[in-house]
């Protein structure tokens, strides 16, 4: 495990129980935006969503309602067990909605014995929320995750436009890219074989992650959608 993922780890476990009371405001308004934007990302009707660095499940509860089966995977042993806690509280079975421990973009490891059997692959959307920016190798995740796609299926990014750095705060949290440009997740997706109708579109108000910062400072970002396809 590179030192990047045993600080996110260490990071989420203890921030997972109070995830989505500290930043319901905010993970509320996300979870609204990705709802609305089904049609935006190519989400159809009884497809398969892989929910990256799943946390809490942000993108399995917006997209949910149109898809069969979605699997959650994080690094963060907390962070799956809230997701789960959720799942099973909202009624779904574990062949509808679960997530594992686990890390699929470990450059020393290409396929992880844990998911090499079916329903880790063939997916119609493959989606990250929130989570690129604590990749060390973005252009290494998108194309390990566009390997667990189905032909034309979906990458779908949620993250943060570029902005201003904060070397203390993204040390102690694992962040390892001060947001992204359009350009630069262009490159990413084109990289990684999901170029085919790539999109990019930014949330039209900032949204705020209250005294993220400590001492009452909060976060603030500007949140961009990106998807694109595989030929
Ligand atoms: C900011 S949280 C976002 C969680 C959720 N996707 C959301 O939108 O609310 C980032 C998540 O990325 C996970 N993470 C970081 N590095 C990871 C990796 N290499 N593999 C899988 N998950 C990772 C963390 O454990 C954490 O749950």
């Amino acid at each position: 495990m590179s030192d990047t993922t045993a600080v996110n780890q260490a990071h989420f476990n203890k921030l997972a129980a109070e995830y989505n009371s500290r930043y319901q405001k905010t993970v509320g308004k996300l979870e609204e935006e990705v709802r609305a934007s089904v049609d935006f990302i190519g989400v159809k009707k009884g497809g398969r969503l892989l929910d990256y660095a799943c946390g809490t499940g942000l993108l399995s509860r917006a997209l949910g309602d149109s898809l069969s089966q979605c699997i959650g995977i994080d690094v963060s042993e907390s962070m799956v067990e809230a997701y789960n806690a959720k799942a099973r509280s909202q009624g779904f079975s574990p062949d509808q909605r679960i997530a594992h421990v686990g890390n699929l973009i470990d450059p020393s490891e290409p396929s992880p014995a844990a998911f090499s059997s079916t329903p880790f692959s063939d997916f119609d959307v493959a989606g990250v929320g929130a989570g690129f920016h604590h990749f060390d190798d973005c252009h290494l995740a998108a194309r390990r995750l566009t390997q667990r796609l189905r032909p034309g299926g979906v990458l779908f990014i949620l993250d943060f436009v570029t902005h201003a750095a904060d070397p203390a705060h993204a040390d102690a949290r694992g962040v390892r890219h001060h947001g992204f440009s359009e350009a630069q997740m262009r490159d990413v997706f084109g990289g990684a074989g999901v170029g085919t109708r790539f999109a990019f579109r930014e949330m039209e108000e900032d949204v705020v992650f209250e005294n993220a910062h400590g001492e009452g400072r909060d976060m603030v970002r500007r949140v961009f959608f990106a998807r694109g396809e595989k030929a």
